[in-house]
């Protein structure tokens, strides 16, 4: 349990949206210091985003997630009060999760816990949303735990999928959630410091 202001890391490996408006977001808060970008992919358009936030990045190769010398040290160093994962596509080892109980949290495009597990992230979700002929769709924001997309719900907003609606037409609905909720749900989340217990 930290006095002071609280940190938070993020981890992407994409192009950012999401990330760069909770840095945002977190930054004009004034609850809490983003102390990391963490990256599993060179070029990714976070990064960019990160940087010109002023926003240290960590880049790091996918079997460096998994070893606790490496990421788990960074971890052990910036010590956050969360971890947020924004667009990150790799699972999380289990030895982070225990180290980090509630602490982590995800979006997923979909209103889980349909269209959720391996395999599900980005486009792939709405176009599995659009061959199942779901009248609705939306976002999960929820806790991380060692399965894919299984932890605690946090909160769900829901749009409608119109017949004529394209793939890319649903991840654009999609999309304007996450933007209007996920930062603020974030900041909440930092505000409420229950984190770990
Ligand atoms: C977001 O739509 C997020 O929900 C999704 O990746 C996108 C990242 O976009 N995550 C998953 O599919 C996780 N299973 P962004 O890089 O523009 O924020």
């Amino acid at each position: 349990m930290s006095y002071g202001l609280k940190k938070i890391i993020l981890f992407a490996s994409g192009s950012g949206t999401n990330a760069e408006k909770i840095m945002q977001q977190v930054q004009s808060s004034g609850v809490a210091h983003v102390a990391a970008l963490y990256c599993n992919v060179a070029g990714a358009g976070v990064i960019e985003r990160a940087k010109t936030l002023k926003v240290p990045v960590r880049l790091f190769e996918n079997n460096q997630l998994n070893d606790p010398e490496v990421v788990g040290q960074w971890l052990q160093e910036d010590a956050p009060d969360l971890i947020v994962l924004a667009g990150f596509l790799r699972k999380i080892p289990e030895f982070i999760v225990s180290e980090f109980p509630r602490k982590i949290v995800n979006i997923h495009p979909a209103l889980l816990p349909r269209f959720g597990g391996k395999g599900m992230y980005g486009m792939h979700v709405h176009r599995a949303v659009k061959e199942s002929g779901a009248l609705e769709t939306g976002i999960t924001i929820h806790y991380v735990n060692p399965a894919y997309d299984e932890g605690a719900i946090i909160f769900q907003a829901k749009t409608p999928v119109t017949e004529s609606d394209t793939p890319e037409e649903i991840a654009r609905k999609v999309q304007i959630l996450e933007h209007k909720h996920y930062p603020r749900v974030v900041v909440e989340l930092l505000k409420e410091g229950n984190h770990g217990q």
